[in-house]
């Protein structure tokens, strides 16, 4: 077996606790684990709870999600692969495309929300791999052909962060995610980035205040530069795509789905929650179009 580092327990050296810090386990699970169910009424077929990837103006969200995963998968080179690791998995939809579509042969799924666990596990036929697991904790006994993670990479440094703590958490995925691919293998990466470039009014500073605190507790966006940072010596730059147009579109789609379920959503959630999730869905598409947010692809091949 040829890696680029060991494939046990790296020690997580460099950090102030000893690990590297990401959103808790219990700031994820209070929103993941909110309700299968909830969810299942607006993320659309595949249950992708990222942003998709849309090709003209009759795309259907369904058709977008696929394009997406195909994308990343592709660019990871991992069509036809033996083994993916895909970390934070959510529901599942980029593991049914991997084996239903790109003849992967093992998925390895990891995810910090036990709800989705089991939602993959009710669906999957044999062989499927899913752990409730941080990265920070995954130890796989054989390397991977591909690494692939969407709508992740927000969750790895906890809110409030100093640049340089970030991109040394970053650094620290990139390194283990090396040690875990074959020589010259990929990792597609897909994250909401900020976007740095325009002036915030009043009404986006508290929409994104009250998603930090209400919606996704302990999680910061990382800088694009932060994440390529983080990557430098270890991944080189394939390529990168910024698309805030498409995630706009996505959440316009979301909420449409969400508002056209509400009494369903209600029952479910309460009222309390299913307005802050409108709130939230409506907020974001505007911080999108604004450019107050942007939504990176990124393609690496480890060097
Ligand atoms: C927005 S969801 C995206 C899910 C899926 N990739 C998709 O596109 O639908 C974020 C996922 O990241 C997972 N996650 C967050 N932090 C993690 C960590 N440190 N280790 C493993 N998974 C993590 C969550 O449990 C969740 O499954």
């Amino acid at each position: 077996m040829s890696v680029h580092a060991p494939l046990a327990d790296a020690p997580a050296a460099g950090a102030d606790n000893g690990r590297y810090d990401g959103a808790s386990m219990d700031a994820i699970q209070q929103h993941y684990d909110l309700s299968n169910d909830f969810y299942a009424l607006w993320l659309g077929r595949s249950m992708a709870y990222s942003c998709a990837m849309w090709s003209g103006p009759e795309d259907d969200l369904d058709a977008a999600q696929l394009r997406k995963f195909d994308y990343l998968v592709e660019g990871a080179r991992a069509t036809g692969a033996r083994r993916v690791l895909d970390v934070g998995c959510g529901w599942g939809g980029l593991r049914e495309r991997l084996v239903g579509t790109h003849r992967v042969e093992q998925v390895v799924g990891l995810t910090l929300s036990d709800s989705q666990a089991e939602w993959v596990r009710a669906r999957a036929s044999d062989g499927v791999e899913v752990h409730v697991q941080d990265w920070l904790d995954h130890t796989p006994t054989e390397p991977y052909d591909a690494v692939i993670s969407i709508g992740a990479f927000e969750h790895f440094a906890r809110e409030g962060l100093t640049r340089a703590a970030r991109v040394a958490a970053y650094r620290e995925f990139f390194t283990r995610c090396r040690g875990w691919l074959r020589p010259g293998g990929r990792i597609a990466i897909q994250t909401n980035i900020k976007g740095n470039n325009v002036r915030m009014d009043r009404q986006t500073v508290a929409d994104l205040l009250f998603i930090i605190e209400r919606i996704f507790t302990e999680s910061e966006i990382p800088a694009l530069s932060e994440v390529i940072q983080g990557s430098e010596r270890i991944f080189d730059v394939v390529s990168v795509r910024n698309d805030p147009d498409h995630y706009a579109r996505t959440c316009a789609q979301w909420l449409d789905g969400l508002r056209r379920n509400r009494e369903r959503a209600l029952e479910l959630v309460g009222e309390e929650q299913g307005a802050e999730y409108e709130r939230y869905l409506s907020a974001t598409v505007g911080h999108f179009e604004r450019r107050h947010l942007g939504l990176a692809r990124l393609l690496l091949e480890a060097v």
